[in-house]
Order: C-alpha cells, then sequence, then structure tokens
C-alpha cells in the first residue's frame, strides 16, 4: 500500500482509511500498556467555544469526530473512475450527540466547577398549531442553593450530562457540512424539509439539543418546528430502551475472560492511583474504564483541565495517565463490539432491533418504493458501537463525540449483474475498513447480507 504508486493515489487512498483510526495492536494489552503508544494519532481535547475538528482532516478527534465536509468528500471509486454513472438516492445517517458535560461526577467531588450559563436548553409545550397558545420559549438554568443540605459533588451551573455550548456550535457547523455534500454537491437533502426526510432521537436531552443544533446547520433559513421521532421509552430500540436480561447476563458472561481479566491486571497500578487521588475505588469506577474515561473527556473537550485531588491541590491527573486510560476505553470498546467470545449475540441483543430497522428501510430503496430520501438518528455511543460491529470494522475505538455512520444508496445505470443499487458506508466521513473489505461500493443487498445476521429472529425470547 505505501510502495511507490502516484502520489495522489497513494494520499487519496490514505486519505479515505485514515489509520488513527484502526490501531492493528487494540486486541492486545500491550496497547493500554505500552505508554509510547500515547493516543495512537487521536486527538482529546477542545476549548469551551466552537466547531472544533481534528486537523488534518480525518484523524480521530473525539471531542469533534469528523464527518462527510464537501472540501474532502470524494465520490466512490467506480463513479469517480467514470466506469459507472450513478446517483445518491438515498441516505441513512446514524451520528452521536455533540459534545457535553460528563454522566460521571468523581466520587471524592470535582475541584473544578462546571459552567453552562452560555448554552440554553429549551424545554417547552405547545399545540400543533400555528393558530393556538404559543407558549414563553423556556430553558433550564440550573442554579446550586446553599439552603440545600445535600452537594452534588461538583459547583456550577451545569446538569450531568447536559450539551455544552461547544457541542451546539459543532453540531451547527456539521449540519453545515452535510448540507454542502448532500445536498448543495449531490441534491439529496431538499432545500426545504419535506415528507421524504425523517428525523429520530433517543429521548435524551443530549440527543435532541443535537439534532436541532445540526439542523439549523442543515436549513439555516427554515422556519417552523419540526418532528423529531422517537419511541417510547420503555421500548425504544436505542439508548437500552427496551428490558432485556441477557443484555447483562452476556455482559458479565464477556467479563469472566481471560482477555477481560488481563485488561485489569495491566491497569492495576493505574486504576489504584486514581481510585485513591480522586476517591473512586467503588466497584463502577473500577472495574471498566468508562467512568474514569467519561470524566477526563468531560473536562478535556470543553476546555477545562484534567482533575486534581480534592484533598490535595498537586495531586493532579497527568496527561499520560488519561491517555492510558483513553486507551483502555478503546481497547474495552473493541472487545465488547469485535472480539469478546458471544459479539454475535451481545450485538443482537443490544442493538439488533435498530439494525433490523435500518434494514427494512434499505430494503424498501432495493424495492423502489422507499417513502423517504434521508433518515437521520441522534443516538449514543452505545448504539453507534454495535451497529460498527455488525459492520465488522477492523478494530473500534469508542466512538468519539458527534461519531457518525452514512449508508449511502446509489442507482446506477448499468445494471449487468442485476445489481443496480450500490452502497457504501462512510464512518466519520471515511469508507469503513471492514472485515469485509472497505466498503465503498458494494450491491446493496450485500451490504444487507452483512447487516442480517444480527437481526434476532425472536428478540423476547432471546432477551430472557
Ligand atoms: C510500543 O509502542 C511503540 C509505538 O507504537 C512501538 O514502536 C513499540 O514496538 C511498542 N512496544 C511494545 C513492547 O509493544
Ligand atoms: C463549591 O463552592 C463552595 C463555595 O464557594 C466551596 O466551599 C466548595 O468547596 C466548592 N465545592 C467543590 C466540590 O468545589
Ligand atoms: C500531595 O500530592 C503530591 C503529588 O502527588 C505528593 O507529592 C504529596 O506528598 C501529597 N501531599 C500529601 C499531604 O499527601
Ligand atoms: C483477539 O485476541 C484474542 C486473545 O489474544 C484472540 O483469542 C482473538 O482471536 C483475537 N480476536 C481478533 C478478532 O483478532
Ligand atoms: C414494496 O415492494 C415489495 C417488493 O415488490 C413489496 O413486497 C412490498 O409490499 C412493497 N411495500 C410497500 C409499502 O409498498
Amino acid at each position: 500500500m505505501r510502495s511507490l504508486v502516484l502520489l495522489s493515489v497513494a494520499a487519496s487512498a490514505l486519505a479515505r482509511t485514515p489509520d488513527s483510526f484502526y490501531p492493528s495492536k487494540l486486541n492486545h494489552t500491550s496497547y493500554i500498556s505500552n505508554s509510547s503508544v500515547g493516543t495512537y494519532g487521536g486527538i482529546y481535547e477542545a476549548p469551551a467555544n466552537g466547531p472544533t475538528g481534528g486537523s488534518p482532516y480525518g484523524i480521530y478527534d473525539y471531542c469533534s469526530m469528523p464527518h462527510p465536509r464537501s472540501d474532502e468528500y470524494e465520490l466512490p471509486e467506480a463513479l469517480a473512475k467514470g466506469s459507472t454513472k450513478g446517483k445518491l438516492v438515498y441516505l441513512e445517517y446514524l451520528q452521536r450527540h455533540q459534545r457535553r458535560t460528563p454522566y460521571n461526577i468523581l466520587p471524592g467531588g470535582e475541584n473544578q466547577a462546571y459552567h453552562c450559563d452560555d448554552v440554553r436548553p429549551y424545554l417547552y409545550a405547545g399545540p400543533n398549531s400555528a393558530s393556538g397558545i404559543q407558549p414563553m420559549p423556556m430553558y433550564a438554568q440550573t442554579y446550586q442553593d446553599p439552603s440545600n443540605p445535600f452537594t452534588p459533588g461538583v459547583n456550577g451551573t451545569c446538569q450531568y450530562p447536559q450539551i455544552t455550548i461547544g457541542g451546539v456550535q459543532d453540531g451547527y457547523q456539521h449540519g453545515k457540512d452535510l448540507w454542502g455534500v448532500y445536498g448543495k454537491k449531490l441534491g439529496l437533502i431538499p432545500a426545504k424539509p419535506n415528507s421524504r426526510v425523517w428525523f429520530r432521537s433517543s429521548e435524551s436531552a443530549l440527543t435532541q439539543a443535537s439534532a436541532g443544533a445540526v439542523l439549523r446547520g442543515v436549513w439555516p433559513d427554515h422556519k417552523g418546528a419540526l418532528p423529531l421521532h422517537q419511541m417510547v421509552t420503555s421500548v425504544n430500540t436505542v439508548n437500552g430502551g427496551y428490558s432485556c436480561p441477557a443484555v447483562s447476563a452476556t455482559l458479565s458472561s464477556m467479563k469472566s475472560t481471560t482477555q477481560w481479566k488481563e485488561h485489569l491486571a495491566v491497569t492495576e497500578e493505574l486504576r489504584s492511583k486514581l481510585g485513591s487521588m480522586l476517591g473512586a475505588t467503588e466497584t463502577s469506577w473500577q472495574s471498566t474504564f468508562d467512568h474514569f474515561a467519561d470524566n477526563f473527556q468531560g473536562r478535556l473537550c470543553n476546555g477545562y483541565d484534567l482533575p486534581c485531588s480534592l484533598s490535595n491541590s498537586s495531586a493532579c491527573v497527568t496527561m499520560q495517565m488519561a491517555e492510558e486510560v483513553f486507551r483502555a476505553g478503546d481497547w474495552e470498546w473493541n472487545y465488547y463490539w469485535r472480539t469478546n467470545p458471544d459479539v454475535v449475540k451481545y450485538i443482537q441483543v443490544v442493538e439488533g432491533l435498530l439494525i433490523g430497522e435500518i434494514i427494512s428501510r434499505l430494503q424498501a430503496v432495493l424495492n423502489g418504493n422507499s417513502s423517504l430520501d434521508y433518515s437521520h438518528i441522534f443516538i449514543h455511543d452505545g448504539d453507534i458501537g454495535p451497529i460498527l460491529g455488525s459492520l465488522g470494522i477492523e478494530t473500534l475505538r469508542w466512538p468519539g463525540m458527534a461519531s457518525n455512520i452514512a449508508f449511502e444508496v446509489w442507482e446506477t445505470k448499468d445494471s449487468e449483474d442485476g445489481n443496480s443499487f450500490y452502497a457504501r458506508v462512510l464512518y466519520s466521513g471515511h469508507p469503513i475498513r471492514s472485515i469485509h473489505g472497505v466498503l465503498d461500493w458494494v450491491p446493496l443487498s450485500k451490504l444487507i447480507d452483512i447487516l442480517s445476521p444480527y437481526v434476532p429472529e425472536d428478540i423476547t425470547s432471546l432477551c430472557r
């Protein structure tokens, strides 16, 4: 791949498959313990304000994962070479919400306050007609009351989690860039929202807030409101909605393997150091890297420093410690969704229904009777991970803020082998590298075949 071929070809091949997404040794615990791996070319910092994006474009940037942008967007190779003529006819776009405050506040307390006065999470309800009552646009203003005897362990004006101003600004840019590619350049997204576009989110305020920012970027001048579809929380097929005891049962069996135990063994010293420094010795902080990673990412992605001990201000988390936490987090995500022995069942029980819904929409395009051109779903890392797993991504680092999957369907004129619909799958702006090859141009029916094993035949009996 790196031999002396034409420079431009080599450069564009590299641009399509950025190496920082695909650490070849991710399935080994040496990826975690080897400190010279650093961030494996990734970025984990962003200022409080403004859209960000790793430089050069396309590298793994946890705080703002790359997304399709018109300057760098390349047509599928088959079309770019001109051997085939094709038209984009469908886009299924999935994304994680934009950057935010953390879910997990340090049990020992946070040494820095979080400020969210610069962002307004709106929440109000009104009738479904412009002639009815127009409600006051209310927004949530978080405050602290010193008379409340309970302390949250963190000062400031945020909820945990909540979208930050940087997340809103990043979302707006994300939407503008999507318009640049899928509206202006490829003519798929209509100039105004119509009945062939469809939006969905989880019931979380985070994903709803992202939708508002991103879609304003897509349609800056649209007046009025848009429906954001949501399932009833108790049966939601995203964000762990429906009840399924098999999810936790499968997870505990995954955590009994020698591989899992080895990753805890190689991080024993790190976990113990962080535990005593930050008052985080309880199981929920020590048994996976989820909480430490989330807490540090929340700080670094919004212009704050890594935390220090509340009782000793010179005992602070170093960037080196944080990097080891992030590598361990990457290892865990790769294990959950790619290499654990129960991976097919785990993806089926967690995300199989959403994968089935995506297949139905792709199937409708294939049948020529799709009622949609563009579907955009705002979800969570815990949804993006299993979908990438079902696509057989080569290696999976933790899908960062606003990480995104674009399922593009192209209709071609020449149908020698009976396939006139081709698919391409971009992960964070680039054709995904998967165990099925680079998914740059595959018959749509083949993409459906790749995904289908992850759709459970009978979820209710599987879940029991
Ligand atoms: C540690 O990582 C560096 C940088 O990726 C690599 O060159 C080196 O071979 C690794 N060492 C071990 C023992 O894996
Ligand atoms: C929060 O602010 C109060 C008042 O300034 C201070 O006494 C307290 O130590 C702070 N708490 C944390 C967790 O920083
Ligand atoms: C505070 O932390 C620093 C840096 O880890 C350490 O050198 C020092 O001994 C600690 N002080 C106390 C009183 O524990
Ligand atoms: C990951 O590593 C484990 C243990 O070293 C091995 O059994 C497994 O086959 C590897 N999986 C992949 C997909 O490389
Ligand atoms: C779409 O076409 C397929 C295949 O022709 C057919 O089975 C299905 O019922 C159609 N669906 C709708 C909603 O028309």
